[in-house]
């Protein structure tokens, strides 16, 4: 696998990290010198005819005021019938299907990969886009063939005027700020709720989106919650044991408050389960039905495997990460946490960044792999 890019462009990543992400705008020309697209124009097409793959159409009229949306899977007629211009496709998660683009993707492996979501690709043809828009994400919007005009500008929220007569986000007082032209290679980076626009100029524009994830506060919140509350007993309730005589019976006064608090402040003030919880939220794949369970893969033919060195591989779309601790690791793959003690430091590291994936057939390894094994998470590479 690919390693993590230490430059973008001339710019050192550390300078980019500080200066850029999750700042402004950057667009770095030539930043994948030479770039060959790992996938062509009617690979794309087949992936959005497939069933489980993501996929969007976004026609427009040429006076841009007209749009239209249609989601996958397509058939070869509806994307052979289409007019000569003003459309686009646009294909989610390509990594899960294409290992040369998971192998792109781990370029981008100096931001965490758990930060990262998918890979899209968006093949359009003269003038096509998806309008003026923002993301709640920060996306690099690489340049695969053909050219693309983007146009950058504005801060944007849910509070920002968009049309309500357009299936897609878009935003009526657009107004662009700084306007480039993009070439194979090039690549912009656009922070979240940045305001871009980008249409085809010209035929077969691929452009490739780098997207992340970033749970929104309700997320975090209700999730912790969730997580939290399934482990509690009916039992633990608030309690006023101090309780004394009140001359105003309706009155929730500060101390109540207080006791909400400390039964809040609980929860929240345990980092391991907040790890535990944040660690299976943030593997949870993108989708969950796309992994392929083995239920009948068994410890011996593991073991056996592993002894004549068959190496083993992650699932495309498979999400690992893992928390150190003070006794050892806790992994997380797709949405499951695995407590593995330190001894298992080399496997954990293993599991979680190697391209190929080499194990000694230890008796806990073969464990652990058995299991990952049978939930689709890993395969062997035979
Ligand atoms: C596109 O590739 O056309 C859209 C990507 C984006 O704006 O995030
Ligand atoms: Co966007």
């Amino acid at each position: 696998m690919s390693q993590p890019l230490t430059h973008l462009g001339d710019m050192p990543i550390e300078t980019f990290l500080r200066d850029y992400w999750q700042k402004k705008p950057l667009l770095i020309r030539n930043a994948f010198p030479n770039f060959e697209p790992p996938v062509a124009a009617d690979e794309l097409a087949g992936l959005a005819l497939e069933e489980g793959v993501e996929s969007r159409l976004i026609l427009q009229s040429e006076d841009k005021q007209d749009w239209q949306l249609e989601h996958g899977p397509f058939t070869e007629e509806e994307l052979t019938d289409l007019p000569n211009s003003h459309w686009t496709l646009l294909v989610q998660a390509v990594d899960h299907w294409v290992p040369e683009v998971a192998d792109l993707l781990a370029q981008f492996h100096f931001v965490p990969s758990w930060r990262m979501d998918d890979l899209m690709i968006s093949y359009a043809t003269d003038g096509g886009g998806v309008g003026p828009h923002y993301d709640n994400y920060d996306v690099f919007l690489l340049q695969a063939s053909g050219s693309r005009r983007w146009e950058v500008g504005g801060i944007f929220g849910e509070e920002s005027p968009r049309r309500d007569d357009t299936p897609v986000m878009i935003l009526p007082e657009w107004q662009a700020e700084e306007v480039w032209d993009l070439q194979p290679g090039d690549m912009l980076y656009v922070p979240p709720r940045v305001g871009h626009n980008g249409y085809a100029v010209g035929d077969d524009c691929m452009t490739y989106s780098i997207g992340f994830r970033a749970p929104s506060h309700e997320e975090i919140l209700d999730g912790f919650a969730e997580f939290i509350g399934k482990s509690l007993l009916s039992e633990q309730r608030y309690t006023d044991p101090e309780l004394t005589v009140t001359a105003n019976p309706a009155e929730i006064d500060a101390d109540a408050i207080k006791r909400v608090q400390a039964i809040l402040q609980q929860y929240v003030n345990d980092p391991a389960k907040i790890g535990e919880w944040f660690g299976r939220f943030m593997t949870d794949p993108k989708y969950p039905d796309q992994l392929e369970a083995d239920e009948e893969i068994e410890a011996d033919e593991v073991a056996e495997l592993l002894a004549e060195g068959v190496t083993l591989s992650r699932t495309e779309g498979s999400r690992f990460a893992y928390i150190a601790k003070e006794n050892g690791y806790s992994l997380f793959v797709d949405g499951q946490c695995f407590e593995c003690d330190s001894e298992m430091e080399a496997l954990v590291k293993t599991l979680c960044s190697a391209a190929i994936i080499e194990v000694e057939p230890s008796d806990q390894n073969v464990g652990l792999i058995t299991v990952l094994l049978q939930l689709g998470s890993l395969y062997f590479n035979e």
